[in-house]
């Protein structure tokens, strides 16, 4: 009996989408098999700016028992599920915050060799989903990261309609996480988890070898 995969699921939410689509992702890859982490980021904005918005401080505290990320958590997966609200088209300054904080880590090589994916939500259709994600996946290509993203390997993808991850279109909380999102989200996490556990089992041994940033 193999140990089973690790999984982290790190996200930012303001408003609750993203958030709901990390306990997706988390429950969708407990049910493949892994372990998990749900982790959320700091929050950095004042609480002026929450308070401006009902919804936001709702969330902030709705998850105020979820775990603050750190960044032990991401050298203790063998794979990472990052999500981020789209923000002007990009990755949400929260989780970038974070993401900057893992330089160290990186060049003692504890990051390279793992799978990692990401997951978002816009307001509008069109509104900077994938180049949100695409954002994100700069950041793991320069880490050494494997980008698995879920493609259109699935039918369920068609509905979804976006091949670099899951995402869900939810202005003003109008629109919460529906079955599309549900199902984009469960055709994901097997994904990762699939290639996270063929990583660490077989070709991340190899990678390390070849590497000169020897894991630690
Ligand atoms: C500062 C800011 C910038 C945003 N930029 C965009 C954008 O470029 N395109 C878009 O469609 N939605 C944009 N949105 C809307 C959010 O991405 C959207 O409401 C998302 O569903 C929120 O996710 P959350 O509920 O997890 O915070 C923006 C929201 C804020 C507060």
């Amino acid at each position: 009996m193999t140990d089973p995969v690790k999984l982290a699921v790190v996200y930012y939410s303001s408003t609750g989408t993203v958030a709901e689509l990390a306990r997706t992702l988390a429950g969708e890859a407990e049910k493949a098999g892994a372990r998990v982490r749900l982790r959320r980021v700091a929050e950095l904005a004042p609480d002026a700016a929450i308070d401006s918005n009902p919804a936001w401080r709702a969330n902030l505290d709705a998850t105020r028992d979820v775990p603050e990320a750190s960044p032990d958590d991401v050298v203790w997966a063998d794979g990472v599920l990052f999500g981020s609200p789209t923000r002007f088209g990009n990755v949400a300054a929260q989780l970038k915050q974070f993401v900057d904080t893992l330089g160290g880590l990186w060049q003692q090589g504890l990051l390279q060799d793992k799978a990692y994916s990401g997951f978002t939500a816009s307001g509008t259709l069109h509104g900077g989903q994938e180049s949100t994600l695409l954002a994100l996946y700069n950041t793991i290509h320069h880490i050494g990261g494997i980008v698995v993203a879920p493609g259109y390997t699935d039918p369920v993808k068609f509905a979804d309609g976006n091949p670099y991850g899951t995402s869900h279109v939810n202005p003003q909380g109008q629109h919460p996480v529906d079955d599309t999102a549900r199902a984009a989200a469960a055709v994901q996490a097997r994904r990762v988890v699939a290639v996270a556990q063929a990583l660490r089992d077989g070709l991340a041994p190899a990678l390390a070898a070849q590497s000169q940033l020897a894991r630690a």
